[in-house]
């Protein structure tokens, strides 16, 4: 039977992609497999508050508060993501929802938050369905999170579990699915605290929404020589992550990065998502890693901020680095320490 009333929190952390998804059919099937590096400290927490209605509607009633105040700018997304995930979650319009949400980064500093968010709202509503109806294991719900994240967002699929996530069909993996991410954690210990320092370039809105970016990927005269590339990178990479070799690590995630971007400047429309301060860090990169064989490494998303990573056991020197050389080409000097987690959670 269906609970009267109560509330449910959530938080769900963003993640890193190190082989990019970019591309995709139907409704949220990837074109290739990727697999990101959960993390930590950068975070969506989420309240979900349900009361039921007294006269059943045909409608989905709901309403968004960021930061304690109320928003009216997620409610097109949220509102199709009821739709397309209504057929698994029945009772949806049964209820009247308070979504309560905040991010623990700053507002408008470039990071997406659409990872984190659909991930929080998706194990929240994972929790209720638990509520209504208990009779699975816990793996059941955690896939369940990560498959209604997945129709929120593509990359929030790998929100849910960590320290790494793989989302996708590859046959050379095969618990792999298009439908959900899986937790992936045959890894060199080194990987299981690597570090991500997200240096903030760029804080302006995003020149190219994800969507648009994706569909980008149709007649692109390299995607398909792209989905294989990715699918090859990926089976390199998993014996990188096991052998802890960080010099094939470095050239594989970095390579993956520069793809990701050049797949957008060869699109049409096309696009230069970079900045030249984005340029000029990974230039610095380059130079500090030749003259000092530390292992850092950059990675970008579908934007100009870069994600610097490296091993836990360099982040004395590496931080000497960035507040050295880097914070200069930061917007304001701004950039968030992060590392790798452990997934979502229901508090
Ligand atoms: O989840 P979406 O549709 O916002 O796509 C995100 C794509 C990238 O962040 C650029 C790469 C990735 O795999 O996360």
């Amino acid at each position: 039977s269906l609970p009267e009333k109560g509330s449910i929190t959530s938080e769900a952390p963003s993640n890193i992609a190190l082989v990019k998804y970019w591309g995709k059919r139907d409704i949220q099937i990837p074109e290739n497999t990727s697999i990101s590096f959960t993390l930590n400290t950068c975070k969506t927490i989420t309240t979900l508050h349900f009361e039921k209605k007294e006269n059943l509607t045909n409608d989905y009633s709901f309403q968004v508060y960021l930061d304690g105040e109320r928003t009216t700018s997620f409610e097109p997304k949220i509102g199709k993501f009821f739709e397309r995930i209504e057929e698994y979650l029945p009772f949806l319009k049964n209820y009247k929802f308070k979504i309560e949400t905040s991010n623990s980064f700053p507002h408008s500093s470039g990071i997406a938050s659409s990872a984190s968010g659909m991930a929080a709202l998706s194990m929240c509503l994972v929790a209720l369905e638990k509520q209504i109806d208990n009779l699975k294991d816990n793996l059941y719900f955690q896939n369940k999170a990560s498959f209604l994240a997945r129709l929120g967002s593509g990359s929030a699929s790998r929100s849910i579990d960590g320290p790494m996530m793989i989302w996708g069909k590859h046959e050379a993996i095969p618990e792999s699915t298009n439908n959900y991410a899986i937790k992936y954690d045959k890894i060199d210990p080194v990987f299981k605290d690597y570090q991500d320092t997200i240096l903030l370039v760029d804080k302006g809105e995003k020149q190219v929404s994800s969507t648009v970016g994706h569909q980008l990927m149709y007649g692109h005269p390299f995607s398909e020589q792209r989905f294989n590339q990715a699918q090859d990178n990926m089976v390199s990479l998993l014996e990188i992550l096991e052998s802890g070799n960080l010099k094939d690590f470095i050239n594989l995630v970095e390579r993956e990065a520069l793809t990701l971007h050049a797949m957008m400047m060869t699109s049409n429309p096309y696009f230069i998502l970079m900045k030249p301060n984005t340029l000029e860090i990974i230039n610095r990169i380059w130079a500090f890693r030749k003259e000092t064989n530390l292992n850092l490494c950059f990675t970008l998303d579908a934007g100009a901020n870069v994600h610097l990573l490296y091993p836990k056991n360099e982040a004395d020197k590496t931080l000497d680095f960035i507040k050295k050389e880097l914070v200069a080409y930061c917007k304001n000097g701004e950039y968030l320490c992060d590392n790798v987690g452990s997934g979502a959670s229901a508090i």
